[in-house]
């Protein structure tokens, strides 16, 4: 393989500019040329496509962000957008490429494997953690650290003003930014969308049970694709329903920014520089993880379709210690 492209897509994570840095200067070392492709998909189509060197990665390994900048590309979701992105691709002589993104940039990946003899592999880039083949995704782990900083001073001033208050994470559709950030922060209870249903007679009990214990403040971990359509909406039902008046507190955005952790870098070094090592070995069409501390190589479609679980046991361990 003598040319490879390096993009990311989708929701941008910290520790991605630590993967770029890792597929750049893996490929050096292999003598082959690495590409760096511009805002995602999109860029693809367009043209954006520039030759890196290991100094184009001089110094990012502690950066948040993409030094690659991200997009979300519609055009890339039809045939004609991705008929263009090829014919981009190889007017670059690139064989190979490494998608750094979530689950649409995994179905995009497979979409470009099966319309172009372009090998490409995929380095779970996520915040959610919601994927399936890997103990965790780049990103991830920075973001949950981002969301407990806040969390403990919520929780200073919950306890010196006795309030409840209901934190709301992201995660899009899963919980698993929610469920850690709850067990470390020591809250009360969780609400994630793989097992709430909108029945709020559970945090009531919890609430109710507080009280009966004692508690004068009370922390919920809210995901943001909870059945209740998020933090603000369940405080409004807990007013209506129980008269419980809550303080809301939606963390958005800062969970995605900031440098990234130790954890994070050095996940993603290891999946970048792996996910080179793969295309140099003429592998495509799989995502590069890594379970119990050894690298994984998951089909693209198992990697989309099947459902990563969320732990029962982590769940339950948030009611017996917020007893
Ligand atoms: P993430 O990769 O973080 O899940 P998105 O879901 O926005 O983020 O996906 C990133 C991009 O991948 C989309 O904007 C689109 O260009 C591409 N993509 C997603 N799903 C498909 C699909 N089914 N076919 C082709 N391209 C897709
Ligand atoms: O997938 C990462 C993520 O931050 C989700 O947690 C969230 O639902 C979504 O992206 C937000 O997307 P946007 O940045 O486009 O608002």
């Amino acid at each position: 393989m003598k040319n490879i492209g390096v993009f990311t897509s989708g929701g941008d994570a910290p520790g991605m500019n630590a993967c770029i840095r890792a597929v750049v200067r893996t490929a050096l070392h292999l003598d082959i040329r690495p590409f760096g492709i511009r805002y995602g998909y999109e860029g693809m189509i367009e043209g954006d496509i520039f030759e890196m060197n290991a100094r184009s990665v001089s110094n990012i390994i502690q950066a948040g962000g993409t030094i690659l900048v991200s997009a979300r590309s519609q055009a890339f979701k039809t045939k004609k957008g991705r008929a263009e992105a090829i014919d981009n691709l190889k007017r670059f002589g690139i064989e190979g490429l490494v998608a750094i993104g979530g689950d649409g940039t995994i179905q995009g990946a497979e979409k470009l494997c099966n319309e172009s003899d372009i090998k490409v592999v995929v380095c779970p880039g996520t915040i959610d953690n919601d994927i399936y083949g890997t103990d965790y995704t780049i990103g991830f782990n920075t973001a949950i650290n981002t969301a407990l900083d806040a969390i403990d001073k919520i929780r200073d001033t919950a306890g010196a003003m006795d309030r409840l208050f209901l934190v709301e994470v992201m995660g899009r559709h899963s919980g698993f930014i929610a469920l850690d950030v709850a067990i470390a922060g020591g809250a009360e209870g969780v609400l994630v969308p793989e097992e709430n249903k909108g029945d709020l007679s559970n945090v009531y009990e919890v609430l109710e049970e507080g009280i009966k214990k004692g508690k004068r403040t009370n922390i919920i971990v809210v995901a943001e694709g909870d059945e209740m359509g998020g933090a603000e909406a369940l405080a409004a039902d807990l007013l209506k329903k129980f008269g419980i008046k809550s303080w809301v507190t939606v963390l958005g955005h800062i969970q995605r920014g900031g440098s990234p952790t130790a954890r994070d870098r050095i996940l993603a070094s290891k999946l970048g520089s792996a996910s080179v090592k793969a295309l140099n070995k003429a592998k495509s069409g799989i995502m590069i993880g890594e379970v119990n501390g050894d690298i994984t190589h998951t089909s693209f479609r198992d990697a989309y379709k099947k459902k990563k679980q969320l732990r029962k046991d982590e769940l339950d361990l948030i009611n017996i210690l917020a007893n």
